[in-house]
């Protein structure tokens, strides 16, 4: 298939080109490089043998975006899109609600429209557990309410999957995939590519991965006093090569017409912060001191899902374990210790 990859230079969206890519799909990347370095664009191309057609276009831009699709008409245009463009830092987000509704939202509003325009019907869209806020039950199945987002980024997922439910229900020539991301980790086994975060990390595996290569000193565990084995909170880590996996499964789903579908992609397992700490410490042979610091505003003690309607469904199941995704965030780490540099 012909597929348009919105964000496709960031974290999830690099390593899900290099399946698609492996998988035979042609793939065309707009991003706008706020939160990405084109010389990951090189990266795949190392990997796969193929440079992938790129054009630095922001998804609000609907006169860049609708020449970018009249191009693709010329062989047959889009078949699908993997849209994962976007802003996802939390705490920003609370900073910054404006930007990133106008973002998000008004971004992936465009976008859907120019898609429809030029005879494209078929997204995937990148969601996240977020949207079930604290969940009701544990597993969380898709089943399973949707809750309160504490922040203006969980906001805009949920929104925006209220928004393509309504436009699949008006127009049911949309395929529309909803998949749910539990806490991606990892990276590609190569150590070419791998996770970017600008400043210091606000998410966990980053975070470790900095202090094992000597840039920050020590790792804050936010709380102890959870209601969990080892008083941390618990989540469900999943290698971003298994999600990357998930994407070109989806796929499949488009091909064959699913009206709206939503899956979780997660492993189905749970781990504590200070089990992270402990299988990197393993995986790696190095050690991540730590000390117990309050709990952070907005964080939940534990969520996982339940992925059996993905492999029930699209055949998918995650294959990498909590040490696979250590070694490989480590591995991509220690061989890129400023990520993909100036
Ligand atoms: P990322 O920041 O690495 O990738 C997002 C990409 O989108 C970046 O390359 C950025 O430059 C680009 N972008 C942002 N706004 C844009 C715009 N207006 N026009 C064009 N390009 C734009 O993040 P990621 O971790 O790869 O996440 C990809 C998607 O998955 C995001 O939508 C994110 O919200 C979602 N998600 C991520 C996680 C996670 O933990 N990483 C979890 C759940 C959902
Ligand atoms: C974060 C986002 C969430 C997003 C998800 C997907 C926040 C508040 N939430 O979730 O919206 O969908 O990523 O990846 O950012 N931790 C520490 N010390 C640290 C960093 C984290 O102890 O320095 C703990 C957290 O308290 C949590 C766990 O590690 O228990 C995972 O944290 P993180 O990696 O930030 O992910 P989430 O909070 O699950």
């Amino acid at each position: 298939m012909k597929i348009l990859v919105t964000g496709g230079a960031g974290f999830i969206g690099s390593h899900t080109v290099i399946k698609l890519i492996e998988s035979g799909h042609d793939v065309f990347i707009v991003d706008n490089l706020c939160n990405a370095n084109e010389k990951v664009l090189g990266r795949i191309e190392q990997l796969t043998g193929v440079a992938p057609a790129f054009a630095k276009v922001d998804i609000r831009d609907r006169e860049g975006l609708t020449a970018v699709c009249e191009k693709a008409a010329a062989d047959g245009g889009f078949d699908a899109c993997i849209h994962f463009a976007g802003l996802k830092a939390v705490g920003e987000s609370v900073a910054k609600p404006w930007e990133y509704y106008e973002n998000n939202i008004g971004g992936t509003l465009t976008l859907l429209d120019v898609l429809r325009k030029n005879g494209c019907k078929n997204i995937i869209f990148s969601s996240s557990a977020t949207v079930y806020g604290d969940p009701e039950v544990i597993p969380i199945t898709e089943e399973c309410p949707k809750g309160h987002c504490t922040n203006p980024y969980g906001q805009t997922k949920s929104m925006l999957e209220e928004i393509m439910m309504d436009m699949q229900k008006a127009d049911p020539e949309w395929n529309i995939v909803l998949l749910r991301y539990f806490n991606p980790i990892g990276a590609h086994p190569s150590g070419l590519i791998g996770e970017d975060p600008n400043g210091i990390p606000n998410n966990l595996m980053p975070y470790i991965t900095q202090v094992a290569v000597g840039k920050l000193a020590e790792l804050g565990v936010f709380g102890d006093d959870y209601d969990t084995p080892d008083g941390t909170g618990v989540r469900d880590y999943i290698h971003v090569e298994d999600l990357a996996d998930g994407h070109v499964k989806a796929l499949q789903a488009i091909e064959a017409g699913c009206g709206l579908a939503i899956y979780n992609l997660g492993t189905g397992t749970g781990y504590s912060v200070l089990d992270v700490v402990k299988a990197f410490e393993k995986a790696n042979g190095v050690r991540i001191p730590y000390s117990i610091k309050p709990r952070r505003a907005g964080d939940i003690a534990v969520c996982y899902s339940d992925p059996a309607k993905a492999e029930a469904e699209l055949g998918w199941k995650a294959q990498f374990g909590i040490e696979d995704m250590c070694r490989d965030a480590w591995n991509w780490q220690s061989k890129n210790p400023d990520g993909y540099g100036e």
